[in-house]
């Protein structure tokens, strides 16, 4: 397999193949999902929540994503990578903005990043893609925004809000974006905005209309029991054989059943060297 490019992924629409993205924060996940032909990692400012237990991903800075960035992009050789631009390293000024996405590119080692909006950050998406960035745009229930929503709500329900997006997506293209996440609005709605593109949706909580899916990793794997919205769909239940590894492991330590003999070390045999003339 080759490494996965921004053509590749906008071709992928041409050819009718949808595009897979997985989210991924650290080496040994990265690993394994590399492995899988997985077209793209997103090292995604949900780790506020599934790294750093938040409720939500505006504490995230660009240093941690450009720790996170750094841990994944170790471990990928396939997987296209793409880091979220945090909360107020692009919503300031357009020069700001360029300036945090060359820091997750050159510190990163991003291959392109995301930022969440339209309207106010337009120009933000034209100066970084003047630099030579590719850019992933990302509408409907953009999670910066949750004070704003009064909560993690499904977006743009009504025809005027529908309206909006649709002029969103539009423009969101025309600024150059090479793709688009739509998250957390109604089917239909991405179907028709999928339609309308050129270039590839990639959606979650958006029904299948759109031209790929994105998981966060954690919800994917079912590593937390109390997080399960009607968005996600759980291709495992790792919590629990993850607790079972770790209440063996303790029954076994307090057993004095673990280690034994095969997971211990012997003393070397010193070897007789000849004594010098
Ligand atoms: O931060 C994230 O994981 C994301 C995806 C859910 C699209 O933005
Ligand atoms: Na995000």
């Amino acid at each position: 397999r080759k490494p996965v490019t921004v053509p590749d992924i906008v071709a992928r629409k041409r050819d009718g193949v949808p595009v897979v993205m997985v989210t991924a924060y650290d080496a040994t996940f990265a690993r394994l999902v590399d492995a899988c032909d997985v077209d793209i990692v997103l090292v995604g400012d949900s780790l506020g929540m599934v790294m750093q237990g938040h409720e939500h991903t505006l504490e995230v800075t660009v240093e941690h994503m450009i720790y996170h960035a750094r841990c994944v992009r170790r471990a990928l050789r396939c997987a296209h990578l793409t880091v979220d631009m945090p909360f107020m390293s692009y919503q300031t000024t357009p020069e700001a903005a360029v300036e945090n996405a060359g820091r997750l590119v050159k510190e990163g080692g991003a291959a392109s990043v995301k930022l969440e909006g339209c309207a106010r950050v337009l120009p933000a998406i034209e100066r970084i893609v003047a630099a030579g960035i590719p850019v992933m745009g990302h509408l409907g229930l953009t999670p910066q925004s949750v004070h704003a929503f009064g909560g993690f709500k499904v977006q743009a329900r009504n025809s005027d809000a529908a309206e909006r997006l649709r002029s969103e997506a539009a423009q969101l293209e025309q600024a150059g974006c090479y793709s688009i996440v739509l998250e957390g609005i109604p089917a239909p709605l991405a179907t028709e905005v999928s339609a309308s593109l050129s270039i590839p949706t990639i959606g979650i909580g958006a029904g299948k209309g759109c031209d790929g899916q994105v998981l966060v990793m954690q919800d994917l794997l079912g590593l937390d029991d109390s997080f399960k919205p009607k968005f996600v769909k759980r291709y495992a239940t790792l919590a629990d054989p993850i607790r079972e590894a770790f209440s063996a492991f303790a029954a076994d330590v307090r057993a004095r059943a673990f280690p034994g003999p095969e997971h211990s070390f012997g003393i070397k045999k010193s070897r007789v060297r000849a004594a010098p003339e």
